[in-house]
């Protein structure tokens, strides 16, 4: 099979078509053949060989979400067969031909859905409701800030949050970007670049922010939560450290009774992911099939432009997801 491989860390040129011996499943996996495959930011740190593969996923393939169908099961698999369209969780190895995935990681192509879409879901669906519902327990009626509204993550985050019953800030770093969070639902979304989303979010309060930027947002996130607030880290791009004037006050933390918290998804192991694709058919599944969340491609491109794509993401001029289709199917 065709794969794109990281020949060796460095720009998007280094992304190249190799020949691959096409996988088989063992016991409690899946083979999927590629229709499509989503490209997330941590692909782009991998191949700058900033963020090493868990042990057991393929090293120099990326690629954390897939969708396709069904063409082999592993002799212990139940409840998927031979033809099932899917789209599932991969710890890499998704710009392939051919995928392995665990089937308890596998969610079905929600109805209506192409292939395309569904390859948008997993590694942002996965990451926000962990991070959003599971970890900061985002409820009805509160209200939630996501930096980075426009990204993969964001746009996930606002949908997911709207159709939760949550009032929706956002931040992005263009006017145009800010109307496409609110297109999606937010009801504040501010250009960061131009204003300072502490003076317009103080006198609204927020319960729950989702970080992706760090540095000098810690202070101003610290000091935007109401009581009982949480603060949630999937990233730190600008940073992990303050730096700057402005300082960190943590009696902020004992006097407001705030939790702050964070994770990382790709490292965690098959029985959390399994249990958290089970939450995630449960809890967000009906939403996409009520049509309450609409996915939001920004550019498909074909495997072997891998690296144009990778180009586009590190422009950070996108909108929503950007995704590769498999055009040697
Ligand atoms: N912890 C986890 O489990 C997990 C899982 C998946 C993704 N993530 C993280 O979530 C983030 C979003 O991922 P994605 O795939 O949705 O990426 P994406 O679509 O490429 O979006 C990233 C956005 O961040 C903004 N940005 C880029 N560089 C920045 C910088 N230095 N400072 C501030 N903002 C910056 C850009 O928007 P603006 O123009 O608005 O600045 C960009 O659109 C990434 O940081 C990724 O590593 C974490």
């Amino acid at each position: 099979m065709k794969a794109v491989v990281i020949t060796q860390p460095g720009g998007p040129e280094v992304l190249q078509i190799q020949e691959r011996e096409t996988p088989r499943p063992a016991g409690s996996e899946v083979l999927i053949k590629v229709y499509a495959a989503g490209v997330n930011r941590p692909d782009v740190f991998q191949r700058k060989g900033n963020y090493p593969p868990p042990p057991g996923a393929p090293q120099d393939i990326p690629g954390l979400e897939v969708a396709g169908i069904i063409e082999e099961i592993g002799a212990d698999v139940t409840g998927w067969k031979r033809g099932d369209r899917v789209c599932a969780l991969l710890a890499g190895g998704g710009y392939v031909e051919y995928a392995l995935a665990q089937a308890a990681h596998c969610l079905p192509v929600p109805e209506g859905w192409g292939f395309s879409e569904a390859a948008s879901l997993p590694e942002t669906v996965f990451t926000v409701w962990h991070n959003v519902f599971q970890r900061a327990r985002l409820q009805a009626g509160e209200h939630f800030l996501v930096h980075g509204g426009s990204s993969g993550i964001g746009i996930t985050a606002i949908q997911l949050a709207k159709a939760f019953g949550a009032k929706v800030f956002a931040t992005a770093g263009s006017d145009e970007k800010c109307d496409a969070c609110n297109a999606l639902g937010a009801d504040i979304s501010i250009n960061y670049k131009t204003s300072d989303f502490e003076e317009i979010l103080k006198s609204e309060g927020v319960d729950v922010i989702l970080d992706m930027v760090g540095g000098d947002y810690i202070p101003k996130n610290l000091r935007l939560l109401r009581e009982e607030g949480r603060l949630v880290f999937i990233n730190t791009m600008k940073g992990s450290k303050v730096r700057g004037a402005d300082e960190v006050d943590f009696s902020l933390i004992m006097r407001k009774r705030l939790t702050v918290t964070g994770s990382t998804l790709r490292n965690r192991d098959h029985a959390f992911k399994a249990a958290l694709t089970a939450d995630i058919l449960k809890n967000v599944w009906p939403v996409l099939e009520k049509g309450l969340f609409k996915p939001v491609i920004a550019q498909t491109f074909p495997l072997e432009e891998a690296a144009k794509a990778h180009t586009l993401m590190e422009t950070s001029d996108h909108i929503g997801k950007i995704i590769l289709l498999n055009q040697w199917k």
